[in-house]
């Protein structure tokens, strides 16, 4: 399978759904496309104790979120999806306003205007107005919001069984076929 997917990771707690999703996409041989915030760069090696280094492999890009002058930030770079995992309220107030400052910003405004998949996985707890109203902005406009809200149904024995919930969800949302949670929990 060669689809090419968009990862934004930023700075919000939870990489390891960020880490989780790649891993599935980059062994499943996707075309990735990767942006990490600064933030993002500093929790991750907090939580995991890995850097960008991590992500560069073969068929994958990695962008500098400040570099606007790349070619995915451009509408006419046709991609399958957008996912922005964990996505933080900072950055999710950014496309709300259609600030378009930076890669991730860009790229998700060219997603909603172009009418392609663009999954955010939010991670804040409790939220404010601003945040709902952001996050309402967003699914108005057509993107699909997946708060980072694991069930417990399908009785997972370890933190990565929490986890692939969550990136089960995302691979649903992307078409792409995945048998990470038990099939009679699908639906729930
Ligand atoms: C250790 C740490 C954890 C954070 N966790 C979250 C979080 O879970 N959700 C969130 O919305 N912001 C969180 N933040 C705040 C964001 O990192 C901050 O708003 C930042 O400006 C977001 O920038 P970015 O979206 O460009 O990465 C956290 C910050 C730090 C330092």
């Amino acid at each position: 399978m060669t689809e090419k997917i968009i990862i934004a990771i930023t700075g919000a707690s939870g990489v390891l759904y960020a880490k989780s999703l790649f891993d599935f996409l980059h062994k499943r041989n996707s075309e990735l496309h990767l942006i990490i915030t600064k933030n993002a760069n500093t929790i991750m090696m907090n939580e995991l104790g890995i850097d960008e280094d991590y992500f560069r492999k073969g068929n994958v890009s990695l962008y500098e979120n400040s570099n606007i002058n790349v070619r995915i930030a451009s509408g006419s770079f046709k991609f399958h999806g957008m996912v922005i995992i964990p996505a933080s309220m900072g950055t999710i107030g950014r496309i709300a306003n259609g600030y378009s400052d930076d890669v991730i910003s860009r790229v998700a405004d060219v997603s909603l205007k172009e009418r392609r998949r663009l999954i955010i996985v939010p991670r804040e707890t409790p939220v404010n107005e601003i945040h709902i109203n952001n996050m309402l902005i967003l699914s108005r406009a057509g993107g699909v919001i997946l708060p980072a809200s694991p069930a417990f149904y399908h009785k997972p024995k370890d933190i990565d069984d929490v986890i692939k919930f969550i990136t089960s969800k995302v691979l649903n949302q992307l078409g792409i076929e995945n048998d990470l949670i038990p099939s009679y929990a699908e639906d729930i």
